[in-house]
């Protein structure tokens, strides 16, 4: 038992992670489904010993220098630019992010995303629920073929790869930019690394799964859409920063490319009011880890991590140098 150690919680997590928290430490918990304010977040943290915090929490030196105790920042996302890891670093603090368990989910979920914007699922379904539908007709609703079309990833990372085998198997030809080559996972499914400008060109689909950096802010931006395919559909499950949303709300108004799917946006929750009129992109609400399993497993590897630098053990799954040790 951590005894006298408390543990912040900045919102509801699946209880599993609660539960392991709570047998070792005090916890003190944002008892809410909504992201805390600046001041219950210094009040929550500011004499805790550890932290599981979320993406919508910003985690800054000025915080962290008014929680004096604080040994870990346990992000509960594979994500972590919400946390200053430098800051952290600076003053001995560990961050902890949940690489790993959330694969597979956000794989699937691109996939959905690419499946509803090729084949105008959501467009479809609200055909039928304002009773359009009048009987079979060989010219409506269609979509896009997948097999044989080129998929593009920006960032070839766990996700992008998982995102890789699975479109391998739909007959897609992969091809994908990252600063490291894999030569082996891109084997596997047959993948060819190009340069960006080729990634934009030939990409019947394009689907980003980097990291945010501050060098990829907007990556993704007017001079961008207009290099991709008419026929192009552009996907995004991983940052909204990484694209410029405005300039691809025009893009798809002005038909520059054929459609988006996009789970993450710029400045969530807001997102651009126009892309809500159009039929040509399919919005889903960050949901790419939120299945039943994926989101016990990322509770359970952020507890994991806290206790075990509690205990003065290394972290699990450290992002900073601190955590290794
Ligand atoms: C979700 O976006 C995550 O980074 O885990």
């Amino acid at each position: 038992m951590g005894d006298g150690l408390k543990v912040a919680v900045t919102r509801r997590i699946p209880s599993v992670g609660l539960r392991m928290l709570r047998e070792e430490f005090e916890v003190v918990l944002h008892d809410s489904d909504k992201a805390p304010g600046r001041e219950t977040l210094l009040r929550l943290m500011s004499d805790a010993d550890g932290a599981v915090t979320l993406l919508s929490d910003a985690i800054d030196g000025a915080l962290l220098d008014a929680c004096p105790r604080l040994r870990i920042v346990a992000n509960h996302a594979v994500g972590y630019e919400n946390v200053d890891v430098e800051a952290a670093t600076a003053r001995g603090i560990v961050v902890t992010n949940t690489p790993g368990v959330l694969t597979d989910a956000t794989a699937d979920l691109t996939m959905a995303l690419m499946l509803a914007a090729a084949r105008r699922i959501v467009e479809a379904d609200r055909f039928m629920r304002v009773g359009k539908y009048e009987g079979w007709d060989p010219r409506m609703l269609r979509g896009m073929d997948l097999a044989g079309r080129t998929l593009g990833i920006f960032g070839f990372g766990r996700i992008g790869r998982a995102v890789a085998r699975r479109a391998a198997a739909f007959g897609m030809e992969i091809i994908y930019t990252d600063t490291a080559a894999s030569p082996e996972a891109a084997q596997q499914c047959g993948a060819r690394r190009v340069e960006f400008d080729e990634l934009l060109r030939q990409s019947d689909v394009l689907t980003v799964h980097s990291p945010y950096l501050p060098e990829l802010h907007q990556r993704f931006g007017a001079a961008e859409f207009a290099a991709m395919k008419p026929t192009a559909l552009f996907l995004n499950t991983a940052r909204g920063k990484l694209m410029d949303e405005a300039a691809l709300a025009a893009a798809l108004r002005a038909r520059q490319i054929a459609a988006a799917g996009l789970d993450v946006y710029e400045d969530e929750p807001a997102f651009r009011p126009e892309l809500a009129a159009m039929d040509n992109v399919v919005l889903l609400p960050h949901i790419g880890s939120a299945t039943w399993g994926t989101r016990d497993a990322m509770a359970e590897l952020a507890a994991r991590n806290v206790i075990e630098v509690l205990h003065a053990r290394p972290s699990l799954t450290p992002v900073n140098e601190v955590g290794k040790s």
